[in-house]
């Protein structure tokens, strides 16, 4: 035994960037739920403990600062497992696969990132969306003004009242944005990032991603994991 806790007393404290549905968000109760909210839970409950959630910008999670000062037990945040971020925290097995989109206002014709030259890209900070896009504006010396916003909340507001003429961000939190709010948006076009997603602990806490991965494990064998996804993702 290495002396380190598992977690901190009395609570399984949670990481997170709100908002980001479906993975996290509050519903009308101000009550913080999501599929990754779902998922921890069950960990949550095999420590005989309740989940407690912090919600704090996300450079401070994919940087391990967080984790690493104590602020959280575990990161659940829609986070993309990346080398880089290996580096700094340790992840669980993949819970879930994901590629970037570009969305627009319905009805605008844009198909491709060339179309953009000379207009406004949003992306959201710290993300890799903003990567992948900062990435390729280099590569193809696209002149794009790629603008960064603090939130998903922030960068979907800029996309719906025009101030940005497309926006990136994972594919399914666009799904989710036009679930519910029909005929706003929609996916122009997608990048297959091959991306999965992954929680995160401190680095070294190998006792509590056990606990993670034996949940994450138990949920896909006795069916959790398709009722949540299901109940979050839909089809
Ligand atoms: N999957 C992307 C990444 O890892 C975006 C995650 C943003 N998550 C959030 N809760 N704000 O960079």
């Amino acid at each position: 035994d290495s002396g380190v806790p598992l977690i901190k007393a009395g609570a399984l404290t949670t990481c997170t960037h709100l908002p980001y549905a479906p993975f996290q968000s509050k519903d009308d109760s101000g009550k913080v739920v999501g599929f990754d909210v779902a998922l921890i839970d069950l960990v949550a409950a095999k420590l005989n403990v309740t989940q407690e959630i912090v919600d704090t910008p996300f450079e401070g999670i994919k940087s391990g600062a967080d984790l690493n000062s104590g602020k959280c037990d575990v990161a659940a945040a829609g986070m993309t497992i990346t080398d880089e971020r290996k580096q700094v925290l340790d992840f669980s097995e993949p819970y879930f696969d994901a590629t970037q989109a570009l969305a627009v206002v319905t009805g605008k014709k844009v198909a491709t990132l060339d179309e953009l030259v000379g207009k406004r890209l949003g992306v959201q900070g710290g993300t890799t969306g903003e990567e992948y896009i900062n990435a390729q504006v280099k590569e193809k010396g696209l002149k794009i003004e790629v603008v960064s916003y603090r939130d998903l909340a922030a960068l979907q507001q800029a996309l719906v009242t025009n101030q940005v003429e497309a926006a990136v961000n994972d594919l399914p939190v666009w799904n989710e944005y036009i679930k519910a709010n029909p005929g706003k948006v929609e996916v122009a076009t997608g990048f297959d990032t091959g991306e999965q997603y992954g929680f995160a602990v401190k680095k070294g806490n190998a006792k509590l991603l056990a606990e993670v991965n034996a949940a994450i494990a138990a949920a896909r064998t006795d069916g959790t994991y398709d009722k949540l996804y299901a109940e979050w993702i839909g089809e």
